[in-house]
């Protein structure tokens, strides 16, 4: 079964936008849904900021511009999946809102329409069970932002079936990604291996063994990253960061994923990072 036309739901989030944007720049059909008609105007106007700044670049025509906005058809009523052949779930990283989104795109979709996840850390066979479908549904994690970065994680619950699988990573490499497959357990590979690092960092300004712009230089420049750390931590959310974190401890109950006390006083306090204005570092 071919792909042409991808659902969104979460669209006025960063990810949901951001996914929507790549989906619709690599000319499938899309349509974004959220709860709310303004943040849905919102985040179209957020995608056609970062396609205007192509265009200014040299990169896309106005012309492709505008046939990639087009293709954005926006809802804030999920029946208009029902001509959907693939839906990617990127709502809040709170279990039972994902699962009321499953049970809700099961009534809605054609029976072999794929449901995907952009979970980081959730159960994706606990969102399979809210569906009669669980065969079709899959992990597909994106990094932010999603136009931009390389990789795809998709992810094999044990009941995907090897057509369903195949399928996503097939629509994964059409979206221009390097399509890596991981299996249903918190942090699959990317976050296994960045939240202890990011945590380690966290506790290292905490403990005063450098400051916040030295630890950020030193890897940027010494292990050639775009970011360092706490910039990226800044740049994930400290929130996100601490709900990943907690997850993955508490599946594996392994200390390197314990979340510093520096991590959640700066949650607790309201400094989530870059979207809050204010994290490791300031944002206007
Ligand atoms: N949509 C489209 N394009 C975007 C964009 C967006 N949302 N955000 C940035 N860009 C584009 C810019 O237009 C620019 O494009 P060109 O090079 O074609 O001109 C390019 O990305 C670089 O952007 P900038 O020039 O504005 O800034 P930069 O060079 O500092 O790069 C960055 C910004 C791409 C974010 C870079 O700093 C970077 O790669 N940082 C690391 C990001 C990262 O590690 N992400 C993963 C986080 S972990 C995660 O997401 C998983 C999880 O579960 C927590």
């Amino acid at each position: 079964m071919g792909i042409k036309k991808v659902g969104v739901v979460g669209f006025s989030g960063v990810m949901g936008s951001g996914i929507a944007q790549l989906c619709a720049s690599c000319g499938y059909e899309v349509i974004g849904c959220s709860r709310n008609a303004d943040k849905n105007a919102q985040a179209l106007e957020r995608i056609g900021g970062f396609l205007g700044r192509a265009v200014e670049k040299g990169k896309l025509s106005e012309q492709d511009k505008m046939a990639a906005l087009a293709r954005i058809e926006m809802t804030t009523d999920m029946d208009l999946f029902a001509g959907c052949d693939i839906v990617i779930e990127s709502v809040a990283e709170n279990i039972d809102l994902k699962r009321d989104v499953f049970a809700a795109l099961d009534r809605v979709c054609a029976p072999d329409t794929i449901l995907a996840s952009n979970t980081s850390s959730l159960s994706i066979i606990d969102m399979a069970m809210c569906t009669r479908r669980p065969n079709k549904v899959l992990g597909f994690h994106f990094f932010n932002p999603a136009p931009v970065m390389n990789l795809l994680e998709v992810v094999k619950t044990i009941a995907t079936d090897e057509a369903t699988l195949e399928a996503g990573k097939e629509f994964g490499r059409k979206l221009g990604k390097n399509v890596v497959v991981a299996r249903d357990a918190p942090g699959y590979i990317v976050n296994s291996l960045l939240i202890p690092y990011l945590l380690n960092a966290i506790r290292m300004l905490d403990r005063g063994q450098a400051s916040r712009e030295d630890i950020d230089i030193a890897v940027k420049l010494g292990l050639n990253n775009p970011m360092g750390p706490l910039a990226l931590s800044d740049f994930i959310g400290l929130d996100t960061l601490l709900f990943v974190a907690d997850v993955i401890y508490e599946d594996s109950k392994d200390a390197q994923y314990a979340a510093p006390s520096l991590l959640k006083k700066m949650v607790t306090a309201g400094w989530l990072g870059k979207k809050s204005g204010k994290g490791f570092y300031e944002y206007k």
